[in-house]
């Protein structure tokens, strides 16, 4: 009954609640640092937009996305007509692969990073080219243009990536972009793109007019705090959106997720203050990692991964003692929290590590 392919996939699997880890673990409070959500909520005005809208449950939202669409343009200096609106950035990746993934095609992407370009590619039938990060848990760019063959349809790169939290500078994407054929999507995940501060982070918007193959992603759910709302988006040529649209479902956002978006956009002050925060704390933990030779990945983003030699073992330990964090094959990532709990967190990590033998620092 199913495409054959289909017997190869898994059904995503959530880890256990909040409420059954602190029921399992007899836990008064629990730290959640595993999904890189923002920590600080999101912007009071949100609240406050829904409160005072119009429920008006019975008819379908604005397909258009009009209103954020508009402001979206205006923040960002592009044409409205360059959007596509996503129920999240996850619903943008189903949609980019569904419109240019046939069995027989493949995808070029790093490894590790997000799990969902391999997850779609796998639904369309196509293949999956993972490229290894370097030793600094960097996209190998060279070894992902050398990937590329002649039924590779796109690319990814996530900037920065999840979950290591390096990224590509400007001058490597540019020299990358050159090199790719024109047949072939670029896809420029930058899910945290507002974590950054890096000075020679790319600045992709103003490579679009360039290249027509370039399609770069954002979400609402990292330093807006909207996860939870379902809310992306994709900013390429208009005529690139234009194909993309022919697979968009007509009413795939919300019109609470549109007036959550808009009313988190017009408070950009929120933002700032969350992402200040942010710098404080991921600085604060540096400092703490290299003070102790922990070995890690310099972040640009609202988390950040510990390499480790027994990463489940550690994700136990933290689990006991009050903190949820994320393992992977060499690391653990933990997201980037509050001050206060995230000074907690280091004592309970140094522990847990001192228990298990680190690697060399990277
Ligand atoms: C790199 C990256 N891309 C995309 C997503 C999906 O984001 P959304 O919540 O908008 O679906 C995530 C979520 O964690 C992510 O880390």
């Amino acid at each position: 009954m199913f495409k054959p392919h289909l017997s190869r996939l898994k059904a995503y699997e959530p880890g256990p609640s909040i409420k059954e880890i602190k029921k399992a673990y007899g836990l008064d409070r629990l730290i959640k640092l595993d999904a890189n959500e923002n920590v600080y909520g999101a912007s009071p005005k949100v609240g406050e937009a829904i409160a005072k809208s119009a429920l008006l449950p019975s008819l379908y939202p604005d397909s258009t996305d009009g209103d954020v669409r508009g402001e979206l343009a205006r923040l960002l200096g592009a044409r409205p007509g360059q959007f596509l609106f996503g129920c999240g950035l996850d619903e943008i990746i189903a949609l980019v692969s569904r419109a240019l993934l046939s069995p027989g095609d493949n995808i070029v992407m790093a490894w590790p990073t997000f799990y969902e370009y391999h997850n779609h590619a796998q639904i369309q039938g196509a293949e999956t080219k993972k490229v290894p990060c370097d030793a600094n848990g960097r996209h190998d760019l060279k070894g992902m243009l050398d990937a590329i063959d002649s039924h590779t349809r796109m690319v990814w790169i996530c900037n920065p990536n999840n979950p290591t939290g390096t990224y590509v500078h400007a001058a490597e994407l540019a020299d990358f972009l050159r090199q790719v054929p024109q047949d072939v999507a670029v896809l420029l995940d930058e899910a945290y793109i507002d974590f950054v501060d890096a000075k020679d982070f790319p600045h992709s918007l103003d490579l679009l007019a360039a290249y027509p193959n370039l399609l770069v992603m954002r979400t609402f759910s990292k330093s807006y705090g909207l996860a939870s709302f379902r809310i992306g988006y994709a900013i390429g040529q208009e005529r690139l959106i234009q194909e993309l649209n022919k697979v968009r479902p007509p009413f795939n956002t919300t019109r609470l997720s549109q007036i959550a978006a808009y009313a988190a956009l017009k408070d950009q002050s929120f933002i700032k203050a969350c992402i200040r925060k942010n710098h404080e704390v991921r600085k604060m933990m540096t400092a703490f990692f290299d003070k102790r030779q922990i070995p890690y990945y310099p972040s640009q983003t609202n988390f950040i991964y510990i390499k480790t030699e027994n990463p489940q073992v550690i994700v136990e330990q933290c689990r006991r003692k009050g903190f949820l964090i994320q393992g992977f094959q060499d690391g653990v990532r933990v997201t980037i929290g509050k001050m206060s709990d995230m000074q907690d967190f280091l004592h309970v990590i140094e522990d847990c590590l001192s228990d298990a033998p680190a690697e060399p620092k990277v």
